[in-house]
């Protein structure tokens, strides 16, 4: 089956029994089958806390914050929070996870990336788009990337990168496990700078965990926050 965005990203995470799945994987506390999203979970938080102590801010926007995945790590650095999503199913366990590790400078709203206008410009120091870009195709996801860059000075964001390793490694896992292959919506690294350089500038780009994971993390300055602010 081919790869459909409404149905595969946005309608996908619209259900509470898929919401708690998705959470169990990486924040299952044991097991052999969800060893590698643990390990690329921790990855990740590790890899956006030291992105953001790079960044001085102090009111970030998550988007999608999916189940809370970064709730430790915006409440090491005492940010205070919107954790916004498409999916009111994820964002209720993102809830309970703030409220697991008493964190409460957060609020949660169901945002669609696509469509920021429920903020301002410059509303946020950052925006953090953690694990979304590979499931967007290009089009719209440049249209993200413009939201993005009006509502935060800076940005972090994550993309899907395609190298032939990579190719190799998914369709032998699909041929294994079964799920989607060969169409998710992955790009190569000088697609995704292509991408990225009409609204931001490149400050650092980091591989999460190269070896199992596709996962490219980019730091980002917008190139039109502040033009949007000096108008407004
Ligand atoms: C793979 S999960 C990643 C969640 C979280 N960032 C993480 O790393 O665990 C993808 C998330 O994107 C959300 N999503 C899909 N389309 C979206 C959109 N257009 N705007 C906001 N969130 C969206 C889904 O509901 C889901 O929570």
């Amino acid at each position: 089956m081919n790869f459909d965005y409404e149905r595969d990203t946005r309608k996908f995470y619209q259900d509470d029994t898929i919401a708690q799945r998705y959470h169990r994987m990486f924040a299952a506390p044991s097991g052999w089958r969800n060893l590698p999203s643990r390990l690329v979970a921790r990855r990740e938080r590790r890899t956006i806390e030291s992105l953001l102590a790079r960044v001085p801010h102090r009111t970030a926007l998550d988007i999608p914050a999916g189940t809370g995945k970064l709730a430790e790590t915006f409440a090491a650095l005492g940010t205070r929070v919107v954790a916004a999503d498409v999916s009111a199913s994820m964002l209720k366990v993102a809830e309970a996870e703030y409220a697991r590790i008493g964190y409460g400078r957060v609020a949660f709203r169901v945002e669609d990336a696509g469509d920021l206008s429920g903020f301002g410009d410059g509303e946020f120091e950052v925006v953090v788009c953690l694990r979304l870009m590979h499931r967007v195709p290009a089009a719209l996801r440049r249209k993200m990337l413009d939201e993005f860059a009006r509502v935060a000075r800076c940005a972090i964001v994550s993309f899907g990168i395609e190298n032939r390793f990579h190719k190799l490694r998914r369709a032998a896992r699909a041929a294994v496990f079964g799920g989607l292959h060969g169409s998710l919506c992955f790009c190569s690294k000088q697609q995704a700078c292509a991408e990225l350089e009409p609204a931001f500038e490149i400050v650092d780009r980091v591989w999460i965990a190269p070896a199992i994971s596709q996962e490219m993390v980019f730091l980002l300055k917008s190139k039109t926050a502040s033009v949007h602010a000096e108008a407004a």
